[in-house]
């Protein structure tokens, strides 16, 4: 093997990351091998809790321990600072260590011999090219750093026209800001003679060619450069000094192989640590507001830069945290243009709140004329879930228009039926029944509707492939405190239910019944729905993980199936190339288990598809009313925990009825299958 490390204009890749890759088996090698518990346990003293084990946090400072590992999952998880991951996640955040640099570390740290491949040329050349955009990226951002701080135009022109802004030497120098000389080659002529080629500079955006000559992309401009999550420059946005109209205010860098718009986030770098110990991130519109919210001591906070939200910001944005508060200027027009956008972001399974500030004002404006106190009173106390704020400000919009109001209860029901879980969409149908003032059976009916047709029409695995390595979310119920059942242990009630389900998955999954459903002029119609699609579209729908990774496992074999618009038979999964779920299988198709609860129910009783119908409703409510249970057991430790530490249980109380009044929804006696 080649061990020459490949060098382009004399940087020497071994200092970044080789031209070598990992195969794929050594990398699934390791991911077996490296167990969580001793991983972790080189760094932190653990102690056994149930099935999990409790130490303190790495990630910050704290006195009682709140840093859980699962050795069942595979996963740490900090309640603190909101932390979490597997085994190669905790290396690279507590090393500092890069994606294959982690892997190294763990191979060697288990035994694993590594016989790195030599990349193809093609790849080495793709990986050369990214790396090329870096730096001369690089060398961009410390060239306008130098510029802005350094030269007299700089400090004339570009220094005092952020201090104008209120900017502190402290924030300008935190943020990279600098300046572009206004001349039309000063830049590319500088990166020209230190050696960068024309090719990457063009790429970037940096230079510009006319006439074979090149030219500078951000000539007489305050640049704000944008860094991805590792801190590296990828992208930059200049803003023209001049008032002349016809000068474009901004220009941004244009996509290339390391900088798309879509997928980046100004400010991420500077905000993830804020944005996990507050489990909350603020959203604005630019970089003028995230750095000055950051000055006035608000840093969980980015831009989307120009447009709405992508779905891929949403779900860099869900590493860090379930809660996102969007903060608009005061203008409505635009409000209302994002709506849309916002959806999104509940269809991720998030919380939205926004916070409209004062006609006029702007997060950046606002932080300048008040203080840090003042910003943070305003923010908390102005900031409204976003569905009671949309059902508020469309029906101001619907005074004593019935038809109007028809289609704005229907819009609402549009935003509620596409949210994931079943919990907050219950909570939303109760709150916006009281504004919209309509009762709440009335909204459930809509719902319905909407719901029915999302399963006939859903792109079913968007929610996360149980099979996944678990890069979870940070929410509360990603890893339960209830053990997690490993073979010859009890079980806990919830994975019992799950047993169920997976188990009415293998035996019933390609079978179909009718079901029972409202259609558009509310009247009870039936629909044939496949057994298979239904278990998945109530599970997965609600992101109800499995507590048990083998189930997941399961779920995922009829979820893959059902993509690629196939069938899944259990009886397939009994020659599975995994052991552990071949076993499981094997053991659930046989008899013992066929006949498990039901006959004692008293269920099979009716005709072959009324039996499986009942059948169904049972499992799916019983599954369900487990994991009410559970969730309920676990708010009422937390109200203890609260209380014994004197801090607001209020929020705890609300949820611990809200979860009583579903669980006495969920065991009434299933006349009807609803599906919602
Ligand atoms: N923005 C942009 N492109 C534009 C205008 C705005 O990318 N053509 C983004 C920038 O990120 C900017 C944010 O929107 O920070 C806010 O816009 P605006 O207030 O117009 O920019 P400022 O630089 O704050 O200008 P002003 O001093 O006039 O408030
Ligand atoms: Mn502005």
């Amino acid at each position: 093997m080649n061990l020459e490390p490949a060098t382009v204009r004399g940087w020497n890749f071994s200092n970044l990351d080789p031209p070598f890759m990992i195969p794929k088996e050594t990398i699934d090698n390791i991911f077996e091998s490296a167990h969580i518990e001793e991983v972790v346990g080189d760094y932190v003293v653990l102690k056994k809790r149930g099935a999990n084990m409790l130490g303190l946090c790495p990630f910050h400072d704290e006195k009682t321990p709140s840093f859980t590992v699962s050795p069942a999952k595979g996963i740490y998880k900090c309640f603190g600072c909101g932390k979490g991951g597997n085994s190669v996640n905790f290396v690279m955040d507590h090393e500092h260590f890069s994606y294959p640099e982690a892997l190294r570390h763990l191979a060697k740290r288990f035994g694993i011999e590594v016989e790195e491949e030599e990349m193809s040329p093609e790849q080495q050349q793709e990986y050369n090219e990214r790396e090329s955009l870096y730096i001369v990226s690089q060398f961009a951002e410390d060239y306008f750093v130098k510029q802005l701080h350094e030269s007299e135009e700089g400090q004339a022109i570009g220094l005092s026209y952020f201090k104008e802004r209120g900017f502190t030497e402290e924030t300008i120098k935190k943020f990279k800001l600098g300046y572009s000389p206004d001349s039309w080659e000063a830049f590319s002529d500088a990166a020209k003679s230190a050696g960068y080629k024309e090719e990457y500079l063009k790429a970037t955006g940096l230079s510009k060619e006319k006439n074979g000559k090149l030219f500078d992309g951000y000539k007489g401009r305050v640049i704000f450069p944008i860094h991805n999550l590792s801190g590296r420059p990828i992208g930059f946005g200049g803003r023209t000094l001049k008032t002349d109209k016809r000068t474009p205010k901004y220009i941004n860098s244009p996509e290339c192989e390391i900088y798309n718009k879509r997928k980046v986030l100004y400010g991420i770098f500077y905000a993830r640590k804020g944005i996990a110990q507050d489990d909350n991130c603020y959203l604005v519109e630019g970089y003028t507001d995230v750095i000055s919210m950051h000055q006035a001591g608000v840093e969980n906070v980015v831009a989307s830069s120009g447009t709405s939200l992508t779905p891929d910001q949403i779900r860099l944005i869900s590493r860090y945290t379930k809660n996102i508060t969007i903060l608009f200027d005061g203008d409505t027009a635009g409000i209302k243009a994002s709506f849309r956008g916002i959806d999104l972001i509940l269809e991720e399974g998030m919380n939205v709140k926004v916070v409209l500030f004062p006609e006029g004002a702007d997060p950046d404006s606002y932080a300048k004329s008040h203080t840090t106190e003042q910003l943070k009173e305003f923010i908390e106390g102005n900031a409204k879930d976003f569905l009671v704020f949309k059902t508020d400000l469309l029906l101001s919009d619907t005074e004593g228009d019935p038809i109007k109001k028809a289609a704005l209860i229907r819009e609402i029901v549009a935003s509620i039926a596409i949210i994931p879980d079943f919990i907050t969409r219950s909570v939303y149908v109760k709150e916006c029944s009281a504004i919209l003032d309509i009762p709440e059976e009335a909204l459930i009916n809509e719902l319905n509707k909407t719901r029915k047709n999302q399963l006939n029409k859903r792109k079913p695995g968007r929610a996360p492939h149980p099979d996944e390595p678990p890069f979870f979310d940070p929410g509360e119920q990603s890893l339960s405190p209830t053990p997690a059942p490993r073979q010859g242990e009890s079980k806990s009630t919830v994975s019992y239910q799950e047993l169920d389900l997976v188990r009415v998955l293998l035996l019933h999954g390609p079978k179909v019944v009718s079901v029972q459903v409202l259609n558009e002029q509310d009247e009870q119609v039936e629909q044939e729905v496949r057994i298979a699609d239904f278990i998945i579209s109530e599970i997965l729908g609600d992101q109800l993980e499995m507590e048990d990774a083998l189930h997941g496992k399961i779920v995922a074999a009829f979820v893959e199936a059902q993509e690629q618009g196939e069938v899944m038979e259990g009886k397939k999964l009994v020659n599975h190339e995994d052991e552990a779920i071949r076993e499981l299988c094997t053991e659930l198709l046989s008899d013992r288990h066929e006949l498990h609860n039901w006959e004692k129910r008293d269920i099979f009783v009716e005709g072959e598809d009324k039996k499986l119908l009942k059948m169904l409703n049972g499992v799916v409510s019983s599954y369900k009313a487990a994991r009410v249970h559970q969730l309920r057991d676990e708010n009422a430790q937390m109200i203890k925990e609260a209380a014994a530490k004197g801090e607001d249980v209020i929020p705890l109380i609300q949820k611990k009825m809200l979860l009583d009044s579903l669980l006495s929804s969920l065991s009434t006696p299933q006349g009807r299958t609803v599906i919602r």
